[in-house]
C-alpha cells in the first residue's frame, strides 16, 4: 500500500489562488475525502458538509477582515505584535506586514478562493463528536486537495466567536439557532498562486511526543533533552553547593562517553577538533560551531549556536549558579588528550547568550610542558 507520509510532508496552507475554477470532480473528490473520514453513524453527510459557497465569497472575506482585524488592531495597540516581528529587520517591510495584519487583510483571502467549503455539523441528538469528526473530515479534505495539485486553508480564526458563526449561518441562509447548526471552519480552496517551498517547520518528535512503555507506566520522557539537562542542573546546583569554584575542577570527563564511542580520526589539532565538530553537529548536539586558536595556540575558543544544552545553561543561571560544565567541550578536550596526548586542558571562560542562543567557551589547550607558564593578551588573539 502507498505510503501518505509524502503527501502530508508536503502539504502547506495556501492562501492566494489562480483565478481558475476548481473542475467539478475535483470538488467531488475533496467532498469524498471527507466522507470517507466519517463514522458510520453519521446520518446525513449533506447535513454535514454545507454548502459550495461559490456567489457569497466576498461577504465571508469582509467577515474575516472585520473579525482578524478588529483582535489585531487591539493587539498590535497592546504592543504585543510588534514584538513578535521583530525578526523582521527592515522597518519598512515590518510595518508593511504589521499594517497587513491589524487591517485584517491578511484574513480576507477567502473572497480570491474560487471554491469555499462551509464544514458545519448537524446538532443532532446525541452528538457529540461534531468537532472531532469534521476536523477529520477537514483534514482528509487538506490532503486530497493538496495531492490533486490544488491549493487550500483550514479557516477557523473568522468563524470563532458565537456572533460570527452567526453571521457566517445567515451569509449562507441556514438557521441562525444556538440548537441546530454548529459551525466548525470553512475551507477555501484553489489553484497555487504563491510559492510556498518548504512547509512550516514543526516541532521534533521528541518535543511532542509523550511515550509510555508497554506496561503503561511512564516509560521514555516526552522531551529527553529537557529531561536531561534538568537532571544536569539539579547536579550541578548540588554539586557548587557542595564544593563552590571546586566544582568545575571535578566535571572534565562530563559528555566524553559519547565523543569516545564515536570515530574521531585526525593526526592534527585542527582535524581532530574538525572531526568531532563533525560527529557533534550530526548528532544534532549543536547547530553551528566554529573553532579558532590562538594566544600561542594555547588558546581555544569555541562559538556555538543552538546547543541542546543551552536551556541548561540558562536554567542555572537563573538559579544563582555561573554554569561551569560545557558537556561540547568537554567532549573536544578529552579528544586532544585521547588522541593527540596532549599534556592537559582547562575550561577557562564559558558566556551565554539566551537570546541569540550563543555561547562562547574559551579553553586552555596545552599540547607539551613547555607551554604552560608562556602568557600573552588573549585579548589580542
Ligand atoms: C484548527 C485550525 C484553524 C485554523 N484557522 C486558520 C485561520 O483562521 N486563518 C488562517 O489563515 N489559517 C488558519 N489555519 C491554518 C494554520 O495557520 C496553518 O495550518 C498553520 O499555520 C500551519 O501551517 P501549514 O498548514 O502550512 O503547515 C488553521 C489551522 C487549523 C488546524
Amino acid at each position: 500500500m502507498a505510503d501518505i507520509l509524502d503527501v502530508i510532508t508536503t502539504r502547506k496552507s495556501i492562501r492566494r489562488y489562480k483565478p481558475d475554477p476548481v473542475p467539478e470532480e475535483m470538488i467531488n473528490k475533496i467532498l469524498e475525502a471527507a466522507r470517507w473520514a466519517l463514522p458510520v453513524r453519521t446520518i446525513n453527510l449533506g447535513d454535514l458538509l454545507s454548502s459550495v459557497i461559490l456567489k457569497q465569497k466576498n461577504k465571508i472575506g469582509r467577515l474575516a477582515r472585520i473579525g482578524s482585524g478588529s483582535r489585531m488592531t487591539a493587539w498590535y495597540c497592546l504592543g504585543d505584535m510588534q514584538e513578535r516581528f521583530t525578526k523582521i529587520e527592515d522597518p519598512v517591510r515590518r510595518a508593511e506586514v504589521l499594517r497587513f495584519m491589524y487591517s485584517g487583510e491578511v484574513s480576507e483571502f477567502a473572497k480570491n478562493a474560487p471554491l469555499i467549503i462551509a464544514v458545519i455539523g448537524t446538532l443532532m441528538e446525541g452528538s457529540i463528536d461534531v468537532p472531532y469528526d469534521l476536523s477529520a473530515a477537514i483534514e482528509n479534505m487538506l490532503l486530497e486537495a493538496h495531492s490533486i495539485g490544488l491549493g487550500a486553508c483550514w479557516v477557523h480564526g473568522p468563524v470563532a466567536t458565537t456572533r460570527d458563526a452567526k453571521k457566517f449561518k445567515e451569509i449562507l441562509d441556514i438557521p441562525t439557532g444556538m440548537g441546530e447548526y454548529k459551525v466548525i471552519a470553512y475551507v477555501a480552496f484553489g489553484w497555487p498562486a504563491e510559492e510556498r517551498k518548504h512547509p512550516r517547520p514543526k516541532k521534533s518528535l521528541d518535543e511532542l511526543v509523550y511515550w509510555r512503555n508497554s506496561e503503561g507506566r511512564k516509560g521514555l520522557i516526552m522531551n529527553k533533552m529537557q529531561y536531561c539537562n534538568d537532571l544536569m542542573v539539579r547536579m550541578e546546583e548540588l554539586f557548587y553547593h557542595e564544593l563552590s569554584d571546586c566544582a568545575p575542577f571535578k566535571v572534565e570527563l562530563v559528555g566524553v562517553d559519547f565523543i569516545q564511542s564515536r570515530e574521531i580520526k585526525g593526526d592534527s589539532t585542527e582535524g581532530i577538533i574538525q572531526s568531532c565538530i563533525r560527529e557533534i553537529k550530526e548528532a544534532g548536539l549543536v547547530k553551528e560551531i566554529e573553532y579558532n586558536i590562538s594566544g600561542m595556540r594555547i588558546k581555544l575558543e569555541l562559538r556555538m549556536k543552538d546547543c541542546v544544552h543551552l536551556p541548561k545553561e540558562a536554567r542555572l543561571r537563573r538559579s544563582g549558579v555561573k554554569p561551569y560544565i560545557c558537556p561540547i567541550a568537554n567532549m573536544i578536550l578529552d579528544q586532544l588528550i585521547e588522541k593527540l596526548g596532549y599534556e592537559t586542558t582547562y575550561i577557562a571562560r564559558m558566556d551565554i547568550d539566551e537570546e541569540t542562543g550563543e555561547c562562547k567557551v574559551c579553553s586552555a589547550i596545552y599540547e607539551n610542558e613547555e607551554q604552560i607558564g608562556k602568557v600573552c593578551n588573549w585579548h589580542e588573539g
